[in-house]
């Protein structure tokens, strides 16, 4: 399975940086053997599902549970699918920690983005106190066990210690493939062999520089990118970096 590389521009983006994504698809991002995702914030989605002109898939950062309703000021799966985005990121550590989101949310959001026809990267990892602790693979577990929609198809994870988040820090190489191991089986267990078919991507102070050896790491199938995507010149270089 080649690559896949998303980045996640998180609350950053005005009307001038479509320029970025416009350049990351004229770049023909997404044409060679990696795929590029972005999700930029709601407000550039139109936009950007238009100047990414199919090279680079547009989704959103979040999704409300249900597909409409009396909900001021949230955004649906089904209204993300009518804007031209392809998928969703559910369960993110930050909206886990400020908007206090559980896993039983989180499955309930994935289960809407894949009932809008959309592809669900959901996010799981362990804070740092956690890993401290030993905890990683039972925290790892525990998260999968309550998010986990019961449909597979549409379904890929991210790994994403929170601790690595946005800190320059990231796991060993050895641990990034042993929470990765211990993923795939979690998924094995839980849906039989289409768990297999589930891609799991890595995320947390991805770069330029560290791209090549984390997507290298067995079962990494590939990288979830805040910082280091807001840039066409720094997320080209992630999907140009040597396998
Ligand atoms: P980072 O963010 O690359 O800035 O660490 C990753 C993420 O939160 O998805």
């Amino acid at each position: 399975m080649p690559a896949l590389i998303v980045g996640n521009w998180k609350m950053n983006g005005l009307g001038d940086d479509i320029a970025e994504i416009a350049q990351m698809a004229a770049a023909g991002a997404g044409n060679g053997a990696r795929s590029l995702w972005i999700a930029p914030p709601f407000t550039l989605i139109d936009r950007s599902v238009i100047v990414a002109a199919g090279a680079v898939k547009i989704g959103g950062q979040d999704c409300h549970v249900k597909q409409s309703g009396a909900h001021t000021g949230c955004v649906s799966a089904a209204m993300l699918a009518d804007l031209g985005a392809g998928f969703v990121i559910v369960g993110h550590s930050e909206r886990r920690r400020d908007k206090a989101e559980s896993d039983a949310d989180v499955r309930a959001k994935a289960t809407a983005g894949c009932a809008a026809g959309l592809e669900v990267i959901l996010c799981i990892g362990e804070t740092r106190d956690q890993r401290g602790a030993g905890q990683t693979n039972d925290v790892l577990t525990s998260q999968l066990a309550g998010s986990l929609p019961d449909d597979a198809e549409a379904l890929i994870i991210a790994y994403e210690p929170v601790w690595a988040i946005g800190t320059g820090l990231i796991p060993t190489l050895d641990d990034v493939a042993s929470a990765h191991a211990h993923i795939r089986a979690n998924l094995v267990a839980r849906y039989g062999p289409a768990g297999y078919g589930v891609r799991v991507l890595y995320g947390g102070s991805v770069t330029p520089a560290n791209a090549s050896e984390l997507l290298r790491v067995s079962e990494v199938g590939g990288v979830l990118v805040g910082g280091a995507s807001l840039t066409a010149q720094s997320l080209l270089a992630i999907t140009a970096a040597p396998p």
